[in-house]
């Protein structure tokens, strides 16, 4: 989708859809307000016949307007003007271009960011107009016969006044930006185990940075690791036929010496558990336990496109995680990179065992804040569902930075302790740690068990295991926390 500003006049304007906005309480925006004119009260008329309440989400089009070079008219209800704010805006932008969906419109031209958004200004309106358009036109053709997509909008221009041409460019750079963003982390997420695998991803990351100047991309292979001693991360591989890499982005937008924020995002392109087997039903979505690092290319991606003057690290270790006679069982005890030993209990908690020795890792870039992203625990999605991400790190600082940004970014997060009695759960009568922590707060021993590896560092952790993708009818990645994650980089400019 291609994305641009003007301020074409609507009399002068030609375009396949206009989308413009009504209020509950019947009002109509401004150029609602002047289709009205243009059309001799017709929108009016709509109002008055109750064919249009102004709902948040409601969507009618008028697909036909005389004597006009708009061909078609979508009313976007924005709900009750005092309540408009950041979600709802993106309620109504989402109806809209949901609404649009299977007809023959190819150029769009929304009006909907000249209405006020509770603290919300031009530059975030105009933004979201692309986030929200980018990720209703994504469809997952690349494996169907049948390529042709539902959304056939190719092109939306954005209007707003030349006065604020600045603070729209600015807004359409970042929605551009992370839209794409999005839309790499999608792909990559809803490609099958069979084709995204480690080494998949590792050319993904490599694409990606072929694409910036500033960014380099290493690949460090088993043998790398093993010389680190990662022996943590290597036992997950030990089941798999798939080499596993450790995928590091360095992007330098900063100052030579200014110390990097390091993303580490989880990458197990399929989890079935290894011995400690998952039962069948819905085991095809583990080949989401991979989008914590799809999600730290993808940023990595908009971080660079976005030239931000800072430096982020983004690693991501990569592997499969599958039953074998080589595998993990349940019992063998391993030492990790820092030096700690591990006695994995239950081989499906294999997440941790590939963080914590790319945690270790993060340490040598001398980080300002390492923020890790994972798939890693079914007992976030019993604790939060599938609304907010869940957010755990010794930090507060940090945390409330990032609490900060899911607000802007409407990508929410919500925060658990991280207590220190929560610690004694991992005992291991045999190694320094066990890799889980029984049934009880399994996010919270997760988050422990990290922990532990970061000591030395600012560091948060994302649980996106609710958040990263869809479950049942419309099945499919969503791009969290990409949004979030550039928030909070885009935050650290300022
Ligand atoms: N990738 C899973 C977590 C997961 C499960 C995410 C379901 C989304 C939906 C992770 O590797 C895992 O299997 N975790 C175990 C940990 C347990 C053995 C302590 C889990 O959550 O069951
Ligand atoms: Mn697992
Ligand atoms: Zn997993």
């Amino acid at each position: 989708m291609d994305y641009s500003i003007e301020s074409t006049p609507l009399e002068k304007l030609q375009c396949d859809c206009l989308i413009a906005g009504v209020f509950a309480d019947k009002s109509l925006s401004p150029a609602a307000q002047q289709l009205d004119i243009l059309t001799h009260g017709l929108i009016a008329r709509l109002v008055e016949r109750g064919d249009v309440t102004g709902e948040t989400g409601e969507a009618l089009l008028i697909n036909a307007v005389p004597n006009s070079k708009i061909e078609r008219i979508l009313l976007a209800g924005l709900g009750k003007k005092e309540a408009l704010n950041g979600k709802n805006y993106r309620k109504t932008l989402a109806a809209a271009i949901n609404s649009l969906k299977k007809l023959p419109i190819k150029d769009v031209v929304c009006a909907l960011a000249e209405n006020p958004v509770s603290g919300c200004d031009l530059t975030w309106k105009i933004r979201q107009i692309a986030e929200v358009f980018g990720d209703a036109a994504y469809q997952f053709t690349q494996l169907k016969s049948d390529k042709t997509l539902e959304c056939k909008v190719e092109q939306t221009r954005m209007l707003a006044p030349e006065a604020e041409f600045d603070a729209a460019g600015l807004g359409l750079r970042q929605g551009r930006a992370i839209a794409d963003a999005i839309n790499l982390t999608k792909h990559m997420a809803d490609l099958p185990g069979n084709v995204c695998t480690p080494t998949y991803l590792a050319e993904q990351a490599i694409a990606v940075g072929k694409k910036s100047a500033k960014t380099t991309v290493e690949i460090l292979e088993e043998e790398d690791m093993e010389a680190l001693g990662m022996g943590s991360f290597l036992s997950v591989t030990r089941g798999s036929r798939q080499p596993a890499k450790l995928i590091c982005l360095n992007y330098q937008g900063g100052e030579k010496n200014a110390k990097p924020v390091v993303l580490v995002g989880k990458g197990l392109t399929f989890d079935a558990g290894g011995i400690s087997l998952k039962p069948g039903p819905g085991m095809d979505e583990m080949k989401y336990d991979m989008c914590g690092g799809a999600a730290v290319i993808g940023t990595l991606q908009a971080v660079a496109q976005l030239e931000l003057p800072l430096n982020v690290i983004g690693l991501v270790p990569a592997s499969e995680n599958l039953p074998d006679g080589n595998a993990n069982k349940p019992g063998d005890i391993w030492t990790s990179m820092s030096g700690k030993t591990i006695e994995i209990l239950n081989t499906d908690a294999e997440g941790r065992l590939i963080l914590c020795d790319t945690l270790t890792y993060a340490e040598r870039f001398n980080p300002d804040a390492v923020i890790d992203l994972a798939t890693l625990t079914g007992a976030c999605l019993v604790a939060l569902g599938r609304v907010p991400s869940g957010l755990l790190g010794n930090d507060d600082e940090l945390c409330n930075a990032l609490i900060r940004a899911s607000e802007i970014a409407v990508d929410s997060v919500w925060r658990l302790p991280l207590w220190e009695e929560y610690q004694e759960l991992l005992k291991s009568n045999f190694a320094d740690m066990a890799n889980i922590g029984g049934k009880d707060a399994g996010t919270i021993t997760a988050a422990c068990f990290l922990s532990r590896f970061t000591e030395n560092v600012r560091w948060a952790h994302l649980d996106i295991a609710g958040t990263a993708w869809r479950t049942g009818l419309t099945k499919g990645a969503t791009g969290r926390p990409v949004p979030l994650l550039c928030q909070y980089l885009l935050d650290r400019v300022n």
